[in-house]
């Protein structure tokens, strides 16, 4: 963990992820700055992390611009739908910064991804941000993995992939942070198997009934 305090933006804080992401951060020695477009789920949100973390340092914002601005990382915790209009307004803060593609490109019944099969949802935000360091993570961790990432004993494995070493060092300082056991993928162009791979347990997940919490575990010696 470095000396100086990360700051963290997280867009789309109020959603499911947004806010599973930031409860648990808010434990770690990062300044969090939160924006969403529902004030009022903003609201609740900083008093519920405010009730968990009495000494978080955590603050709401008015705009992704701004969160980004004022952020060493960027977590944009939308759909991919979103990430394109996004990336056009957070291009020119968020360069050279650390910008974390949580997102999974799922149809609407989640039979299949809706991105290229050449491509992904973090190769793609690359390339809209192209000053950026896009990080692949989170995507193989379900949102209520965050409150429980030990499931019947195993720490739930968070997958990383990215292009830049110090990126993917941070990164992986981060989801040990949450709670995660961090195994390092690849370079970025992996993110289209981790984007697959939860394709399956979300499917999974339905099929078995697995009541949103379940996670992937390399077993190994
Ligand atoms: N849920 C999971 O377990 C899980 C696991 C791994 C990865 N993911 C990925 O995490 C991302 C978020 O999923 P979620 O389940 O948290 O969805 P969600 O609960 O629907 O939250 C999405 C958030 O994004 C915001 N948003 C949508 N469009 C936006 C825009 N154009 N500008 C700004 N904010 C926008 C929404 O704000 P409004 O409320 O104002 O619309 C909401 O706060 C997705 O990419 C998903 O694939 C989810």
């Amino acid at each position: 963990m470095p000396i100086t305090k990360q700051t963290i933006a997280i867009i789309g804080a109020g959603g499911n992820m947004g806010s599973a992401i930031a409860k648990s951060i808010a434990g770690g020695n990062y300044r969090l700055l939160l924006f969403d477009r529902n004030s009022e789920q903003l609201g609740s949100l900083h008093e519920e992390i405010l009730k968990d973390h009495p000494e978080a340092d955590v603050e709401s914002m008015n705009c992704p611009h701004e969160s980004s601005w004022e952020a060493d990382i960027i977590i944009l915790a939308v759909p991919h739908g979103a990430e394109k209009g996004l990336a056009n307004k957070i291009r020119e803060v968020a360069t050279q910064k650390i910008v974390i593609s949580i997102a999974n490109p799922v149809d609407v019944d989640f039979s299949e991804l809706t991105t290229d099969s050449d491509t992904s949802a973090a190769e793609e935000l690359q390339e809209w941000l192209p000053n950026s360091k896009v990080v692949k993570a989170f995507n193989t961790t379900l949102e209520a993995d965050f409150e429980q990432p030990v499931i019947g004993g195993k720490q739930v494995d968070a997958f990383i992939a990215g292009d830049d070493e110090n990126a993917i060092q941070t990164v992986t300082e981060l989801a040990k942070t949450v709670g995660f056991n961090p195994i390092v993928a690849g370079n970025l162009s992996m993110s289209s198997t981790l984007e697959r791979m939860q394709l399956l347990l979300m499917q999974l997940t339905i099929k078995n009934d697995y009541n949103g919490l379940a996670g992937w575990k390399i077993l190994h010696n």
